[in-house]
């Protein structure tokens, strides 16, 4: 079984780890002075190296995002200032890593926000975190707090010269404002609507400025990579999906929670660290990244979870929200939870996911109480194949996820819903549950 490898979390059981104190105990914020003797290039070159991938789901090089920042001043956009934005609302089903690590440890993201601006030539910089999680605003603006009153942030940290400030920005709790351009809409104080790409926000982001956006775990990772060194870094994993994650296991595993591990670790032997399934039952459909995912089954428990074998085994890694569900869930109720889920957050701007995510909530109600009408399964198939693709943003798409993949794998289920109303099928008689 691979080891785990506890560098975000390392600190997590410490006392008061949140502490200024605490962090600086295990030679937080020693990485800017490391930082400060390299140009900044010479840092977007080393996260380069290292091969960080943006840990929000998308897996975009980190380093390469931050290379797109025009420094020229004849280039476009070179001449405006640049912001290095935070995306710290995590809400996606399942995804439970960002908000532990902001509670836990504050400090390593202050730390890596002050790495990445200074690699950027950011002055400013915000962490716009969900509005719903209040403790993790009042948590990360006390350590903004210490971290000013400690010189890490401010005019000339460290007698480098460089200056810094930055604000944590609180959201009102809309899931698309977890998407960065609808993020930057709600930030410059508008309704969070997704916007047009390109432009790109590292070209018109913030303010039309040129931007980086990148998620809490991707800039937490920073600090241990300028402290370790690309190298380090880049020897854990895969060979294309280099590093470590935190991967978040909810559901029927004996014990739910946050496993940081390298890139390519297998469900199986997660699972086998949590505990196993819990007892008497046996895994029946998991997500790999949240409900955004396509769901996938036990008989992919030994794909290594890195971004080219989930890809390959007809998924996305995303956040690495593993759901785990037992037979004792119905895939259809689970289903429509989620796209109930979907329908309330659709941000209304375009109409293949506005009518497009109405229209399946009736379709999965209708099956799950039992008054399905013959064609309703070829009905959802040919509703997702009208939103795929065809929506303004990854909202759209990815409400369609869990229905496709549910019914590659389960269509008797959803069959046989259609005169059984899923409260009398579910859980099975044969289950021990409940
Ligand atoms: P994307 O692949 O379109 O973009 C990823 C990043 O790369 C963005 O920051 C984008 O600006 C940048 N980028 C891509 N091409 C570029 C180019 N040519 N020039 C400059 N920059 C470029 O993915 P997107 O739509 O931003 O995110 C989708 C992902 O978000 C999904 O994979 C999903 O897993 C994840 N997600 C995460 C949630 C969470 O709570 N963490 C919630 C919902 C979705
Ligand atoms: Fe809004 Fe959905 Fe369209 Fe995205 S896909 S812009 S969330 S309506």
């Amino acid at each position: 079984m691979p080891p785990l490898t506890p560098v975000l979390t390392d600190n997590w059981d410490a006392e008061r780890s949140w502490t200024l104190d605490s962090y600086a105990e295990r030679g937080g914020y020693d990485a800017l002075d490391v930082a400060f003797g390299m140009a900044p290039d010479e840092v977007v070159a080393a996260v380069k190296d290292a091969g960080l991938r943006g840990r929000g789901g998308a897996g975009f090089p980190t380093g390469m995002k931050w290379g797109f920042i025009p420094q020229d001043p004849s280039a476009p956009g070179g001449d405006k200032p640049k912001y290095l934005v935070v995306n710290a609302d995590e809400s996606e089903p399942g995804t439970c890593k960002d908000i532990p690590l902001m509670m836990a440890s504050p400090h390593t993201l202050v730390e890596g926000v002050i790495l990445a601006s200074y690699a950027i030539r950011a002055h400013h910089a915000f962490i716009y975190v969900r509005g719903e999680v209040l403790h993790v605003v009042r948590r990360l603006q006390r350590a903004v707090q210490e971290a000013y009153l400690a010189g890490h942030l401010g005019r000339d940290i460290h007698g480098s010269g460089y200056d810094l400030d930055l604000v944590v920005h609180a959201g009102a709790g809309a899931y698309i404002c977890g998407e960065e351009t609808a993020l930057l809409d709600s930030l410059e104080g508008r309704r969070g609507q997704p916007r047009l790409r390109p432009p790109f926000p590292a070209v018109a982001g913030l303010y039309a400025s040129p931007t980086v956006i990148n998620n809490v775990e991707s800039i937490a990772s920073v600090p241990a990579i300028i402290r370790n060194g690309a190298d380090w870094f880049a020897s854990l994993g895969t060979e294309k999906s280099k590093g470590f994650v935190i991967y978040s296991l909810s559901g029927h595993v004996r014990n739910p929670g946050q496993y940081e591990a390298p890139l390519g670790i297998t469900l199986r032997e997660l699972i086998d660290l949590a505990g196993g399934i819990r007892e008497g039952h046996r895994l029946k459909f998991w997500t790999p990244g949240g409900s955004s995912t396509p769901l996938l089954t036990e008989e992919h428990l030994d794909v290594p979870l890195d971004y080219e074998s989930v890809g390959g085994a007809g998924s996305m890694l995303g956040t690495r929200a593993l759901q785990i569900f037992d037979e004792t869930v119905s895939v259809v109720r689970c289903v429509l939870r989620w796209t109930e889920f979907y329908k309330h957050e659709s941000c209304g701007k375009c109409t293949p996911c506005r009518e497009g995510t109405w229209w399946l909530v009736q379709t999965l109600a209708r099956l799950d109480a039992g008054q399905g009408e013959e064609g309703d399964i070829e009905k959802l198939l040919d509703l997702c194949d009208n939103i795929l693709g065809r929506s303004f943003c990854a909202l759209g798409d990815g409400a369609t996820s869990p229905i496709t993949s549910a019914i590659r794998y389960f269509r008797d289920e959803f069959e046989a819903a259609m005169h059984t109303p899923t409260s009398v099928s579910f859980p099975p008689a044969a289950s021990t549950a409940w």
